[in-house]
């Protein structure tokens, strides 16, 4: 259950990951990302990028940890924090599945451990939207399942599959 809802289809993920990485050792970062779905697969589809994940839940991210071990990636590293915390210009580009929805009543929640709010859901996106909108041309963002209010005017949307939940957008 939480997997088909929370966790990043591995297609999504070899999709994003071939939008997002157009030279060896380009570092990608996925915000939010959760038991390390994202950055297992990218990391094993390009080899060449790195892969760096942030996740709030400490719960998930020594998932991600232990899958990474088991699996031998060499290219995904996993920290336990709030993203509004990271220094974004340590990256070229960045994946988001919609993060922040959980913050809205009514989506289902991955547990009760922390605290939702709407005002969360409009920090946060106005937050993202901020440290978007100073990354310089060709910053690329693929975001999944979203309504895109943290994408910035700065960024074209390149094109759309998935009937339009998948999304990649390049800073122009
Ligand atoms: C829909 S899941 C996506 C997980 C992963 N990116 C993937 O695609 O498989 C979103 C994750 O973002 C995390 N998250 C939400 N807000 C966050 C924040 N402010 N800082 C860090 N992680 C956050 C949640 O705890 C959750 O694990």
């Amino acid at each position: 259950m939480l997997a088909r809802e929370h966790w990043t289809p591995l297609n999504v993920a070899k999709m994003a990951s071939e939008f997002l990485v157009t030279r060896d050792g380009d570092r990608v970062l996925d915000i939010g990302s959760g038991v390390g779905k994202f950055c297992l697969s990218a990391s094993y589809y390009k080899p060449h990028a790195f892969f760096d994940g942030i996740e709030q839940r400490s719960s998930l991210v020594q998932h991600a940890v232990a899958a990474r071990k088991v699996l031998g990636l060499v290219n995904a590293s996993f920290f336990y924090g709030n993203f509004t915390r990271l220094n974004f210009s340590a990256y070229n580009h960045f994946y988001f599945y919609n993060s922040f929805f959980e913050n809205f009543e009514g989506f289902d929640k991955i547990d009760n451990s922390i605290e939702y709010s709407q005002a969360l859901y409009h920090y946060y996106s106005g937050y993202l939207f901020n440290e978007l909108d100073k990354m310089p041309a060709g910053t690329r963002i693929v975001t999944y399942c979203s309504w895109q209010d943290e994408i910035p005017p700065s960024y074209s949307l390149e094109r759309s599959e998935l009937d339009g939940l998948l999304k990649f957008n390049l800073k122009t």
